[in-house]
Formats: structure tokens, C-alpha cells, sequence
């Protein structure tokens, strides 16, 4: 299946909580599932793009620098309950490292939380008061208070039993990434545990 252009993201809206809402690909490819072309060209540092793949929320996150040292804090992954992505919630061994992403900087999930399938929030603020002191930034799931890091891991003692999933993806270019397929066209069939 070909793949179809989200060439128009727009919106920039707040300094806290950077986000974009893009533009949507047409319904009848939204229905078949293809694969989707994000550009990433204007993404900053810390801010969140969210676009639509088979229905679902897809975020591909700019993570900073500071943002990728917290995936590797000692007192962070103590806290979280599958830290090595163990549990087959990602769609190949590529992105089964620390940053859970191919490249470090860009992080690309699917946006349901694993419990009930709420949309968790991006908090990317550090240790603000509704969260507490150890919380170095990540998604907060408001429903029923699960917690994902900034790699999408969920922590444990919260009601989501598993990661956030990884679809398959990869890079057309530096600025392009295909969401929907793996490199060489590979996984478009690709389902994890829980989404
Ligand atoms: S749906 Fe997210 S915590 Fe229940």
C-alpha cells in the first residue's frame, strides 16, 4: 500500500506543554490502514506531533537532551515495570534500547493508554505538584492515573499493565517519517499485545 502525506502540520500552540495537531490523511485511507508520511521538518525540541493511523493516535515526540538523560535515570527505571521492553510491544528489535526509537532524538508511540485505552497526557514538566518530586517528565494517563516515561515504559504499581506500543516505522528521509511500515515495506500487519 502506498503511503499518504501528513505534509501540513499546524497549530503550535502553548509554551508548557508543546504540541501540534496536523493535519489528517482522507478517511478512506485512514479505513485501509496505510502507512502514513509525517513531516518531522518543523518539530522542536520538546514538542509533540500527534497525527492518525488505523484510527489511532499516533505521537512522534522531539525528545531534548535532557529529556533522553532521564530515560537512563537509576531511580526512574527502578520504578518502571518493564524497563528493557521486554514484553513484545514494539515492532521489531530496532527500537528495543533505552530510547525505545531508532534515532535517540524522535520517539514515535501509539497514544492509548494499555489499560482502558484513555489517551494519556503529555507532562513533560518536571516534578510538578499533581505528580510529585520523582517525576522526570512522560504521559500521564488522567482515567484511572497510569504513568508512562518519556520511551512510553510504563512505571509499576499503576493500573496499565504494559508499555506504550511502538508501531512500526521508519525514516524516507532525515524530515520524513512513514508510519505504518517498517524498512523495505516490512510489518504492515504488525499488532502488539495491547493498544
Ligand atoms: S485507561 Fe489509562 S489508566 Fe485506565
Amino acid at each position: 500500500m502506498g503511503a499518504t502525506g501528513v505534509l501540513g502540520a499546524a497549530g503550535l500552540v502553548g509554551v508548557a506543554v508543546p504540541f501540534i495537531q496536523s493535519m489528517e490523511p482522507s478517511a478512506a485511507v485512514k479505513a485501509a490502514g496505510a502507512a502514513i508520511d509525517v513531516d518531522i521538518s518543523k518539530l522542536e525540541p520538546g514538542q509533540l506531533l500527534t497525527v492518525s493511523w488505523r484510527g489511532r493516535p499516533i505521537w512522534i515526540l522531539r525528545r531534548t537532551r535532557s529529556q533522553l538523560k532521564t530515560l537512563e535515570d537509576p531511580g526512574l527505571i527502578k520504578r518502571l515495570r518493564d524497563p528493557q521492553s521486554r514484553e513484545p510491544q514494539q515492532f521489531s528489535n530496532v527500537v528495543v534500547n533505552t530510547w525505545r526509537s531508532i534515532k535517540p532524538e524522535h520517539l514515535v508511540l501509539v497514544g492509548i493508554c494499555t489499560h482502558l485505552g484513555c489517551v494519556p497526557t503529555y507532562r513533560p514538566d518536571i516534578a510538578p505538584p499533581d505528580l510529585g518530586p520523582h517525576w522526570l517528565g512522560g504521559f500521564f494517563c488522567p482515567c484511572h492515573g497510569s504513568r508512562y516515561d518519556l520511551a512510553g515504559r510504563v512505571y509499576k504499581d499503576v493500573p496499565a499493565p504494559l508499555n506504550l506500543p511502538v508501531p512500526p516505522y521508519h525514516y524516507v528521509s532525515s524530515t520524513i517519517i512513514r508510519v505504518g511500515e517498517a524498512e523495505g515495506g516490512k510489518e504492515t500487519n504488525w499488532s502488539p499485545i495491547a493498544w
